[in-house]
């Protein structure tokens, strides 16, 4: 068969949805005190490439930790329970993912991969590396949003499923979002189905602030991206070179804060909205945060969601975590 006969592409979000999305967001957000830009506007192509450099930065430390921690537990995973079908939301790239497929496939059962992610262009890139390099697999790629769509995760009702979240895309949820999150991801679940969790963990916070705010400035360029997204996309005139981008930790709530802050007094037309918005010399305007988490709260939060947690894997310095969970 085919490459392309094994690789279906479900669509959850056309250009008009992103385009409702985005004009919603956009101007709640930016009404809110303090300003605010919701993160996933951060992955167009562009947004995506410098992703995919952030996590090849020498500060950017949660990528090769997360791999180390795949590369000594896949075997461990795929012998929880007879996987069929392998799900990643936010999948991005799924580089580390080839880890899991390689041991999920190397038990016999796994019969399908289906990543899913908001951002297409990298999705079904993806996708079809995968499918080549897989010629056992099908493919089933979802564009969709995870806060919105996980009613149509794939393979309800089959065999096993293995959902993996990495790359600690979890912690890019506030707390409300993330229990919601978490209990509508066990209700598309069936009782035996697992998750797979990456958590970056709370720890030196100097080391957390370099990881968000590279010497290269490439994480700056990412940050100062989703500007561009609304230049381009809504028709706004921000200049992003009149913005600096800050990482902050907050240690009460125990997450990073990245922002962007205007470095003189400015107004902002967001011609698709019909909206002017003015910033203060100074003001900030948060676009993203990036929580750290403890063992005990993600087993807490897990619990209060409906899965127990099987496994907690750590890499050897303690920076990161990957936990295996079964939906009760
Ligand atoms: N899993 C990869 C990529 C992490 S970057 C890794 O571990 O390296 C986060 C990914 O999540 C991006 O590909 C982005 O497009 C996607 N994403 C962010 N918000 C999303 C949302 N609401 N729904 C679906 N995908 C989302
Ligand atoms: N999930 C990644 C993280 O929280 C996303 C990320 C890395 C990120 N660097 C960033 C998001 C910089 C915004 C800005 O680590």
């Amino acid at each position: 068969m085919t490459t392309a006969a094994r690789l279906r592409i479900d669509r959850h979000l056309d250009d008009a949805d992103l385009e409702a999305a985005l004009r919603r967001d956009v101007r709640w957000g930016l009404s809110q005190h303090p300003k605010t830009l919701p993160p996933k506007w951060l992955y167009d192509d562009r947004g995506s490439a410098l992703f995919d450099e952030i996590t090849r930065l020498p500060e950017y430390y949660p990528t090769r930790r997360e791999r180390v921690i795949l590369e000594a537990h896949a075997a461990d995973i795929a012998a929880h329970a007879e996987f069929e079908l392998l799900i990643e939301l936010g999948s991005g790239t799924s580089t580390k993912t080839r880890i899991l497929l390689d041991a999920l496939g190397a038990r016999g059962r796994l019969r399908g991969f289906a990543p899913f992610d908001v951002s297409e262009a990298t999705l079904v890139a993806a996708a079809r590396d995968i499918a080549a390099d897989h010629p056992e697999l099908d493919l089933h790629a979802v564009v969709g949003d995870f806060e919105r769509h996980l009613q149509h995760l794939p393979g309800r009702g089959g065999g096993r499923r293995l959902v993996a979240f990495l790359g600690g895309t979890i912690g890019n949820l506030v707390p409300d979002q993330r229990a919601r999150f978490l209990t509508d991801l066990r209700d598309a679940l069936d009782p035996g189905d697992s998750l797979l969790l990456g958590t970056d963990l709370v720890k030196d916070p100097t080391r957390l602030v370099a990881a968000y705010d590279d010497a290269a400035g490439v994480t700056a360029a990412f940050d100062r991206n989703v500007l561009h997204v609304l230049n381009r996309r809504l028709g706004a005139d921000f200049d992003p070179d009149g913005f600096t981008h800050l990482a902050v930790w907050d240690a009460e709530r125990e997450w990073i804060e990245m922002r962007l802050r205007a470095e003189r007094a400015q107004e902002v037309t967001v011609a698709a909205l019909d909206l002017v918005v003015g910033f203060r010399s100074g003001e900030a305007l948060r676009t993203e945060i990036s929580a750290k988490f403890r063992r005990t709260g993600v087993e807490a939060e897990l619990a209060t969601a409906g899965f127990a947690l099987d496994h907690w894997w750590t890499d050897p310095a303690g920076d990161f975590a990957l936990s295996l969970s079964s939906a009760r």
